[in-house]
């Protein structure tokens, strides 16, 4: 399932027989849907991260940019690094192969304060892509 709010899951875990294994969810820097993530967790509801990119709109982020040069990486691999950091599924897109083999090269460690930091950060403007239901909140 997907897009499920604790209010969902309340209403389906009330009725269901068989809890529900994943929730799939915007989840991204600028974007963290903390208490949704723990309600999950608590409830043994695997979360997997959607567009932890933005839908490629951190691309264009001086803030993400400058921390990702920090730890020498590409703003794409600190995203997919926070999310898998949070605990979470990353589930980035691309077609273009050079690009998903650096998306895998992950294996570095942020620390405890930029994780706050980025966990902190709002950036929910999806550009020419804002109107999609999923970018709006709606
Ligand atoms: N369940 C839902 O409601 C829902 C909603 C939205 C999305 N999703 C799923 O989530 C997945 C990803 O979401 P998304 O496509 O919205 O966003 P995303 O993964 O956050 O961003 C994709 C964009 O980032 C670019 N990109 C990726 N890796 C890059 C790299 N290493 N360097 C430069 N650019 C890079 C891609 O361009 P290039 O192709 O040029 O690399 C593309 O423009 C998809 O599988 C989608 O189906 C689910």
């Amino acid at each position: 399932m997907s897009n499920f709010l604790r209010s969902d899951l309340e209403n389906i875990l009330g009725s269901c027989t068989v809890t529900p294994h994943v929730n799939q969810v915007l989840a991204h820097v600028g974007n963290t849907p903390s208490e949704l993530i723990a309600y999950c967790e608590g409830k043994g509801i695997l979360v997997e991260a959607y567009s932890p990119i933005a839908h490629g709109e951190m691309l264009k982020n001086t803030d993400v940019a400058a921390m990702a040069d920090k730890y020498g990486v590409s703003i794409p691999q600190l995203c997919i690094r926070y999310t898998l950091q949070l605990g979470v599924v990353s589930l980035p897109k691309t077609a273009n192969p050079d690009h998903m083999r650096a998306n895998a090269e992950v294996d570095f460690e942020i620390s405890d304060e930029d994780m706050t930091a980025l966990r902190d950060l709002r950036a929910r403007d999806y550009g020419e892509h804002s109107g999609f239901p999923v970018f709006s909140g709606k």
